[in-house]
């Protein structure tokens, strides 16, 4: 055959196949997702989620050993109060799960960066994201405890926070909250085109954090639409959001893809805990290799224009790169 193009000549050895590759992978761009719990001496499996624990303020060494053994050091932090109530006001307490869980990491852990969801789910008695007027979560009240919230995390210690609430104007309302209150150069990252989506659900059990009634859908975003993540994401840039993220990732490709290519700001892409169990319940189930479509699924979220990537499978990914199995 009198062929010019054979797109498999370069296919054709593994060492040919790694130097063209369009995608590298590096840990730096991992950020591990990281449950505290009230309480002492705490290590406990979450049940939906094989392989992931809730810590103990006192026991978050065992997680964060093995994440620095790996090279990994970035974690979004997340609280599970023993206390709710309606206001949940152990979100903004200076002693709080994660104020605590904070201090803790920067004193033992210096070389550990810490980026803290902000958001009231886990922590109102209720289980909605903000505060409640009848059945419908109140916009501007919200916003108020979001910028408390948010504020007494960076006291404490945090580098970065990651507003998942969804309410309108909230990363206007936090930079200034910040800001005023001293901290200019604490970078906001915002959960900017978030959906309402059933793959949060073990995380729901992880955090204690399902709603008690109804649903989010009226502030977390309909998963027919493009458009208005797009609008989402611009709405936050124009606020001052300095890393714009979509949620979750697998699903939502596309969207990633779209907001990486229409904004000037890192993008993060959330892989979150209904993607993580898929994976592990159909590889114990013999169904798919889990390393593969691990490797597979968090090359294909980065092929989509992520900057970066929220994950708990960092650990494994890290190894992996240092495999040569990706990157
Ligand atoms: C808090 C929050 C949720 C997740 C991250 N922040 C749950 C939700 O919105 O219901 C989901 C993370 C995951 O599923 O891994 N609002």
């Amino acid at each position: 055959m009198d062929l010019l193009y054979r797109p498999r000549r370069l296919r054709t050895s593994e060492t040919l196949r790694t130097m063209v590759r369009e995608t590298r992978v590096s840990r730096q761009a991992l950020v591990y997702p990281l449950f505290a719990v009230d309480g002492e001496g705490i290590v406990e499996e979450i049940p939906s989620m094989e392989g992931q624990y809730r810590y103990s303020v006192d026991r978050l060494c065992v997680i964060l050993d093995k994440l620095t053994a790996a090279g990994i050091n970035k974690v979004i932090l997340f609280g599970i109060p023993a206390q709710k109530d309606s206001c949940g006001s152990q979100a903004y307490d200076e002693n709080g799960i994660v104020q605590r869980a904070v201090r803790y990491i920067r004193e033992y852990y210096p070389a550990v960066y810490i980026i803290t969801d902000v958001c009231m789910c886990e922590y109102t008695s209720h289980g909605h994201c903000g505060i409640l007027e009848g059945e419908y979560v109140d916009n501007d009240q919200t916003l108020e405890y979001l910028n408390r919230i948010a504020v007494s995390h960076v006291k404490a210690g945090a580098h970065m926070v990651a507003p998942s609430d969804m309410m309108d104007g909230r990363i206007h309302t936090m930079r200034l909250a910040l800001d005023e209150a001293g901290f200019v150069n604490v970078p906001i990252m915002a959960y900017s085109a978030k959906y309402a989506s059933a793959f949060y659900g073990p995380f729901r059990e992880a955090a204690g954090s399902a709603p008690a009634f109804g649903d989010r859908k009226n502030y977390q975003m309909d998963y027919h639409n493009r458009k208005e993540a797009l609008k989402e994401v611009e709405l936050d840039v124009a606020e001052g959001a300095d890393i714009v993220m979509v949620k979750p990732a697998l699903s939502y490709l596309d969207i990633i893809r779209e907001v990486s290519d229409s904004t000037e700001v890192p993008v993060a892409a959330y892989s979150v805990s209904g993607e993580y169990s898929m994976i592990k319940a159909a590889a114990k189930a013999g169904f798919m290799d889990e390393e593969k479509t691990v490797c597979e699924s968090a090359v294909s979220i980065f092929r989509a224009g992520a900057d970066i990537l929220i994950t708990y499978f960092a650990i494994d990914l890290a190894r992996y790169m240092d495999e040569g199995k990706i990157g």
